[in-house]
């Protein structure tokens, strides 16, 4: 299994005893867990060079993770393509991206503009990160279709996708807020 943008690798850890023999994170930032279990491996890299990155040379992995970095993609078909020139044969990506409707409605009420000018928008888009004021991201923002494209470009075929569902807890506030 290989996790792409792996974070600290907090999230392969867990994984660790599901049946697979070999875990790769891979992460720019190096911010790896101290003590990884066995079997976990990580490498600092660029997931716009995992084709020359050494330590994957010549792998093939069953599974390949793509847990919210895909953003960072410089060249997003020739990442997908280079994964999937990676996986073995019925392997698959698990890649879950934020619903781009997110970022278009809080860019239309930070702009004053309209969620349909947003969304279709291709100018790149920056905030300030979550986690310090030191540190602004840029991403190109997507619309649902792109991703698709992206997908069927690198040859690969959908087999399911899964829109963000409201928790228990806030489905029940959306009730009582609109009863009937
Ligand atoms: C939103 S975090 C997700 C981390 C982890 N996958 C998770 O689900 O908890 C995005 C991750 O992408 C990594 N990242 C950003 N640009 C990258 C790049 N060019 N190559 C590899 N990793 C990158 C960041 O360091 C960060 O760990």
């Amino acid at each position: 299994m290989l996790d792409v943008g792996c974070g600290n690798g907090g999230k392969l850890a867990e994984l660790i005893g599901d049946g697979a023999t070999a875990y790769v994170g891979v992460d720019v930032s190096g911010n790896f867990l101290s003590a990884p279990p066995p079997g976990l491996e990580f490498i600092r890299g660029d997931l716009n060079e995992l084709a020359s990155m050494p330590g994957l040379a010549g792998r093939t992995f069953d599974r390949i993770l793509f847990l919210q970095p895909f953003g960072y993609a410089k060249d997003p078909v020739r990442t997908m393509q280079t994964a999937r020139a990676m996986l073995a044969d019925d392997g698959f990506i698990l890649l879950t991206k934020t619903q781009p409707i997110r970022y278009a409605v809080e860019r239309a009420e930070h702009n004053e503009t309209s969620l349909g000018e947003e969304y279709f928008s291709t100018a790149r888009f920056s905030y300030l990160s979550g986690w310090s004021d030191q540190v602004t991201l840029t991403k190109r923002p997507y619309t649902i279709s792109d991703l698709i494209n992206v997908f069927s470009a690198a040859g690969l075929r959908i087999e399911t996708a899964i829109e963000p569902q409201l928790s228990e807890d806030a489905d029940a506030v959306t009730r009582i807020n609109r009863p009937g």
